[in-house]
């Protein structure tokens, strides 16, 4: 079975997917899923992470794909993506952080349906747009944003780094 959860109390969240995973019900091997897909994602990704914590600050909403008997995949979290709730002085918007599929599962439609819980979540959360960057080199991940309705901006990015 492949259902897609949020890492949430039903509570906090806008919207059901297929159900929650709360985080105080995170595991261990929740956690290490999580580290393995952050690995397929950036070059240096972190050695330790406090999912539980993540998952339930306010504005973080984050969607898992997680397989339990599911042939040929691995079990537990497969696959994730993350809405960012930003409060601004000019409206409410959102930011979507951290979309990856675990190898083994890719090309199924798992990274469509991700995101279209977050489009989901960002309508019930009344956000005006939802914004994302992604290198110019993640062709898969372009396409499928624009498939998605994402425009190109013209706009720079930028990053002052505080600890390097
Ligand atoms: C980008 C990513 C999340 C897409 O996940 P996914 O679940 O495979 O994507 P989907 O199955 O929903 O399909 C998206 C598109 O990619 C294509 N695709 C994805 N994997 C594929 C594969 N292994 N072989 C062929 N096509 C593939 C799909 O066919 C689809 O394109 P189409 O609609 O034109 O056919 C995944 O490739 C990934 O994790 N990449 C590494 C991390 C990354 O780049 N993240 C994005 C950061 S901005």
């Amino acid at each position: 079975m492949l259902r897609f959860l949020w890492l949430k109390d039903a509570a906090d969240c806008p919207t059901p997917a297929d159900g929650f995973l709360p985080p105080a019900e995170i595991s261990a091997a929740d956690r290490e899923r999580v580290l393995a897909l952050l690995g397929q994602l950036t070059e240096r990704p972190p050695t330790e992470i406090d999912l539980a914590d993540v998952a339930a600050a306010p504005d973080t909403f984050i969607v898992a794909a997680v397989a339990n008997d599911e042939p040929g995949l691995p079990e537990g979290i497969v696959g994730m993506a993350t809405l960012i709730r930003l409060r601004k002085l000019t409206g409410l918007s959102g930011h979507v952080e951290d979309v990856v599929v675990d190898e083994a599962c890719r090309g199924r439609g798992l990274a469509k349906t991700l995101m279209g819980h977050l489009h989901d979540a960002g309508r019930a959360l009344k956000l005006k747009h939802i914004n994302l960057t992604s290198q110019p080199q993640r062709e898969t991940a372009n396409r499928l944003y624009q498939q998605l309705g994402y425009e190109r901006r013209d706009t720079n990015a930028y990053r002052l780094t505080l600890i390097p």
